[in-house]
């Protein structure tokens, strides 16, 4: 079967190569799926670069270690060479052994795993507590997408910093798919949303969709910008850029108001003035979904399934899609994930 591998560390989409690889057998607690569809998504490429790894590789519980965990006591994070892909939807082929493993053949179930096991393949391994089955009214286009941006987007408006009606949040890198679903859920919940976005252009494609404020770097000084819209400032930030753009709209919080750091796309740390967080008593947290997931309950992880399920299928967490690639044009459809001024996600046909 064709595999999506990379052998090291690299961001250089011409490291990863579609190889032959055996077909994998599952073992007890595991389900082999036969893949249908996969999203490309920023994580992916944290994957590919090994930023995931080198964060990891600096926080206190690793200190001297040779590799890193996740969180202290856990299993050694993955090093390549392995297979790409944290998401996708397929069929489930072959249990390993076990109840649920039994109950899963044979349905169509939206699965996140992540290398070593990755989705970027025609099949893959997975705990069978990771793969969930999806309801028939969803495609394939928004079943691949279930887990990591709709269910992000659902914990953090509504459970982590549970924004209430009348509100004020500001997002940084406004245009991505995420950020589309925390506008959706700012009009059910009631809540005010302004968009900062990069480019000029990406601002005109925000003002023809759903987006009621939005800031432009290009063109406009973004607290001038937010003084303008809510003088006081902002209840609340998501900031997936940081860099410069983190470190200046931490500065739009209102008193006592709340910023999470949730991505890194630009690469670049926050400069943290301690006195621009202590005079407002504002707070600036992190945010992984696989660490809020792993301090849930199964029973609290499945009513959050639920419920994201619900949410895609009524469109509020549903993605855009802007091209689909076969796996053999994996470099083409990497090229394109990465290109500025995308519409919607970069998908892989796996069929
Ligand atoms: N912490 C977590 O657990 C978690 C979970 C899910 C997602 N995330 C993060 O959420 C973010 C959005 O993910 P997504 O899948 O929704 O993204 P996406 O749909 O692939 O879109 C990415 C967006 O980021 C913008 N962008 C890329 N590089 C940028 C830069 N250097 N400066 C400013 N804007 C930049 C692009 O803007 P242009 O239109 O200008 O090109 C594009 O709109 C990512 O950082 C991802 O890692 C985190």
């Amino acid at each position: 079967m064709k595999s999506a591998i990379i052998d090291s560390f690299s961001d250089d989409i011409s490291s990863v190569e579609v190889r032959d690889v055996p077909a994998p057998k599952p073992v007890a607690g595991q389900v082999r799926v036969r893949m249908t569809m996969a999203p490309v998504n920023p994580s992916d490429f944290n994957y590919m670069d090994g930023i995931y790894s080198r964060s990891f590789a600096r926080m206190i519980w690793n200190h001297g270690a040779e590799h890193p965990t996740e969180s202290p006591g856990s299993d050694l994070f993955p090093a390549p060479p392995y297979a790409l892909g944290v998401e996708g939807v397929g069929v489930v082929e072959e249990s390993g052994g076990g109840f649920l493993g039994k109950r899963l053949l044979g349905k169509r179930v939206a699965v996140v795993s992540g290398p070593p096991h990755g989705t970027w393949q025609e099949q893959t391994l997975i705990d069978a507590r990771r793969a969930f089955p999806v309801p028939r009214s969803l495609s394939d286009a928004q079943a691949c997408s279930f887990f990591v941006n709709p269910l992000t987007a659902l914990v953090l408006v509504r459970h982590l910093l549970q924004v209430p009606r009348g509100a004020v949040l500001l997002q940084t890198a406004a245009g991505s798919a995420l950020s589309q679903m925390v506008r959706n859920l700012a009009r059910a919940d009631g809540f005010r949303v302004i968009d900062v976005v990069r480019s000029r252009a990406g601002a005109e494609r925000l003002k023809q969709g759903n987006s009621q404020y939005v800031v432009a770097l290009e063109n406009d000084d973004i607290l001038e910008a937010v003084h303008r819209i809510a003088p006081g400032g902002v209840d609340y930030v998501l900031d997936c850029v940081g860099g410069a753009t983190g470190s200046t709209v931490l500065r739009a919080l209102a008193p006592r108001g709340r910023m999470v750091c949730y991505g890194t796309l630009s690469r670049e740390p926050i400069s943290l003035p301690p006195r621009d967080i202590m005079m407002p008593m504002t707070s600036i947290e992190g945010f992984y979904l696989a660490a809020y997931l792993a301090r849930r309950t199964l029973f609290q992880r499945i009513g959050l399934v639920r419920k994201t399920a619900k949410l895609i299928e009524s469109g509020v967490l549903g993605t855009s899609v802007e091209q689909t690639y076969r796996l053999d044009d994996l470099h083409a459809a990497l090229e394109h994930a990465r290109r500025p001024g995308r519409s919607g996600k970069v998908l892989l046909d796996l069929s």
